[in-house]
């Protein structure tokens, strides 16, 4: 696998890293004037590094309002659909911590700035993984802020075991935990998926994960919105295609096969929460044609 996630439209939109891609929707999303509407994330911005591209104007005062618009334009659903994920991901961290957890893992995490923006967080015991070069970048750029509760562990997912890596960097595979997941599945090939929800299921007895799908239909091409096409087109450009997703509709056996119990599964319709304005009016078409799941580790 390379640099990927579901999350890396921005990155065709305006050129970066997949995970630069996913923190400029992140960054547009904070930049909304709506209050209802606004994402969390007002340190994304601080993730995009400065440089001779469009992507650095999401740090620029007053042009950036434009952002937004200027990204729903190129990729439409996608700034919505980035809102959804991390407010709802956001959401689940919270009542698991809330719930008495106190493992967080951020698998891929990219530029992830939970660890560093979600006070409940501070207290845990807090482990980002990802590849060691994009997680060097990252650390370059949160340089003067406090990092010294996150654990950073560094794996080529392709030729080292994850268990092995987290186990030698101190986590606790009996303790509850929660698992973030973010924008990375899509682009990962069947195996990779099926290996990863394995290692799950072998986690302490109900520790949480929570990610998001593409359907399996949209990886086959059976999906022919103009969303759907927009997207395909970009990653497929961007040489990063969808290489697997879930058969609509079928989540739950899904990850019954893999020993894990679905909790929630949220479609294109239970989005609106997360993207409704102030006055109750909802944003534009969000992305539809997958999902974000909260699964757990049967007691
Ligand atoms: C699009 S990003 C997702 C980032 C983040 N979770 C988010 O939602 O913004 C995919 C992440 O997977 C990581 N990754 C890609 N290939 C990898 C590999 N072979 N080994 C380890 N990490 C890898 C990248 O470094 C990147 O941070």
């Amino acid at each position: 696998m390379t640099e990927s996630g579901l999350a890396a439209a921005g990155g065709t939109v305006f050129a970066g890293s997949t995970a630069e891609g996913a923190a400029l929707l992140r960054a547009a999303g904070a930049l909304l004037r709506d209050r209802n509407l606004r994402g969390p994330d007002r340190l994304a911005a601080d993730m995009i590094p400065w440089a001779l591209r469009a992507s650095a104007l999401v740090k620029v005062p007053v042009i950036r309002r434009i952002m937004p618009w200027a990204i729903e334009r190129r990729m439409p659903g996608s700034v919505w659909f980035e809102l959804a994920r991390t407010k709802y991901m956001d959401d689940v961290l919270r009542a698991e911590l809330a719930a008495g957890t106190t493992q967080v893992v951020l698998l891929g995490a990219g530029f992830d700035t939970r660890a560093y923006r979600m006070p409940e967080l501070t207290g845990a015991n807090v482990f980002e993984v990802d590849h060691p070069v994009t997680a060097a970048r990252k650390q370059a750029r949160l340089r003067g802020r406090d990092i010294g509760h996150v654990r950073y562990v560094t794996i080529d997912f392709n030729r080292e075991d994850l268990a092995t890596r987290l186990a030698a960097n101190g986590y606790d595979s009996t303790a509850k935990s929660v698992v973030i997941w973010s924008g990375v599945a899509p682009y990962l090939p069947a195996g990779a998926v099926s290996g990863t929800l394995r290692w799950m299921s072998t986690q302490a007895p109900d520790s949480c994960l929570v990610f998001d799908y593409v359907w399996q239909e949209l990886v086959d091409g059976q999906v022919a919105t103009r969303l759907a096409r927009t997207l395909l087109k970009a990653v497929n450009r961007q040489g990063e295609p969808f290489r697997s997703g879930i058969p609509r509709g079928r989540t739950t056996e899904f990850l019954a096969e893999h020993g894990l119990a679905v909790q929630e599964d949220n479609g294109p319709d239970s989005f609106d929460p997360y993207v409704t304005r102030t006055d109750g009016s909802a944003v534009g078409p969000v992305w539809d044609f997958g999902g974000i799941v909260r699964c757990r580790v049967p007691q």
